[in-house]
């Protein structure tokens, strides 16, 4: 499957999204011809390289294009500014220049940090993605955004840089850790509840399939994923409008992971964060109980939590959303489920409703 991004502004800008199971068979040729003149600078998280490395010189990957291949560890705690200087720094002594290219091999993490360089590398290079977990593969490496965290916050610093192109290849989440799966399957049923039912029964009936990550069930949902988020990302690239709907269980999510200081995962706390927009729009009378229980279901065979801990006070929730960088002025807004594949966006939140809310969920 190829879905095609195009942004209206001239000349235009389209980014371009590969999705097969055989993917990784047509990285070389996709490349060699998308690349032309460029030398090409590879940004590996170094546990997928342990991992795959081999597979893919086998397939016979341009490792070595005219540019070399850097080795980066991947973690929340690495996305930062200092990695991404120590990597410039890297790219210079390589040979790096404005004729080159970056490609970013990895999860969220990677293809967040090596985006961002890309964007800002001698005012900014082409970068193309191969993301390698769920997560990457149906939110991260889709719709330009890169960045990097401060310790004051999440994702502070950052840029928008489409990547020329992305390569998705749903046999790399054959080998992720069932957790990391479980993350990236949160934003997937945020993508069905947010605008595609046919996906959501997909899921609801293929969990054999998806957990044994089957290739093809698991190609289905990615594609559907990645089909939804890119046409947001064209209605609106740079998230003043329709792009929030992507927000979806992330105003009470953000807070919860900022609140357990990031011991939360951030896909199970968009998930309780979705089940608390769908309980706070059931009270409104704009959702059905009953697409309220299936999203509890839902979430609840994927092992999400679905309640808030106790230690957790709802007040506290409340300051939390509302220094959320997403917040729009001084009202509490909110995408609010009205039924499965629908979301509308809702300002007008009662702070007393909300507190009922997140107290029947469990918060203290
Ligand atoms: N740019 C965006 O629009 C956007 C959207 C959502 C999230 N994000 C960012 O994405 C990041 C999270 O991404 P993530 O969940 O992919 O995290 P990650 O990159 O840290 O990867 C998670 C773990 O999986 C490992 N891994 C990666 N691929 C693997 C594979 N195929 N097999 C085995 N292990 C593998 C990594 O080494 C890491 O330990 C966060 O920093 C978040 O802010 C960005
Ligand atoms: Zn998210």
């Amino acid at each position: 499957m190829k879905i095609d991004i195009r942004l209206g502004e001239t000349p235009a800008r389209v980014s371009e999204i590969f999705i097969g199971e055989d993917m990784m068979e047509s990285v070389p040729g996709a490349l060699e011809k998308a690349l032309g003149t460029r030398s090409a600078y590879w940004i590996w998280d170094e546990t997928v390289w342990a991992l795959w490395g081999g597979k893919v010189a086998d397939l016979g990957w341009p490792m070595d294009r005219n540019g070399g291949l850097i080795l980066f560890t991947a973690s929340e705690f690495d996305k930062r500014l200092a990695s991404v200087e120590l990597l410039a720094r890297r790219l210079v002594s390589a040979g790096a220049n404005r004729d080159s290219a970056i490609i970013a091999v990895g999860g969220g993490v990677t293809g967040d940090v090596a985006g961002f360089l890309a964007s800002i590398y001698m005012r900014g290079i082409p970068c193309f993605q191969v993301p390698t977990t769920l997560l990457a593969q149906v939110d991260s490496s889709i719709g330009g955004k890169t960045g990097v965290d401060l310790p004051e916050g999440k994702n502070l610093l950052g840029t928008f840089q489409q990547p020329v192109q992305v390569y998705i290849d749903p046999r790399f989440i054959t080998t992720l850790p069932d957790e990391e799966l479980r993350q990236g399957m949160a934003e997937v049923i945020k993508s069905a509840m947010i605008g595609d039912e046919v996906l959501w029964k997909f899921v609801e009936t293929n969990f054999d399939a998806l957990k044994r990550r089957d290739p093809s069930a698991l190609s289905r949902i990615i594609s559907a994923s990645c089909l939804l988020k890119s046409r947001v990302v064209q209605a609106d690239e740079k998230e003043s409008g329709v792009r929030r709907t992507l927000n979806l269980g992330h105003t009470v999510g953000h807070a919860l992971e900022k609140l357990t200081g990031f011991r939360l995962r951030h896909g199970d706390c968009v998930a309780t964060g979705m089940v608390a927009a769908a309980q706070l729009s059931k009270r409104l009378g704009k959702l059905h109980a009953e697409d309220l229980q299936r999203l509890e279901n839902i979430c609840e065979t994927w092992g999400m939590p679905v309640r808030i801990p106790a230690s957790i006070k709802s007040g506290d929730i409340i300051d939390a959303v509302r220094a959320d960088k997403k917040r729009i002025g001084e009202k509490l807004h909110f995408i609010l489920p009205v039924r499965i594949g629908k979301v509308i966006e809702f300002t007008d939140i009662d702070n007393g409703e909300f507190v009922e809310v997140l107290k029947s969920l469990g918060a203290g």
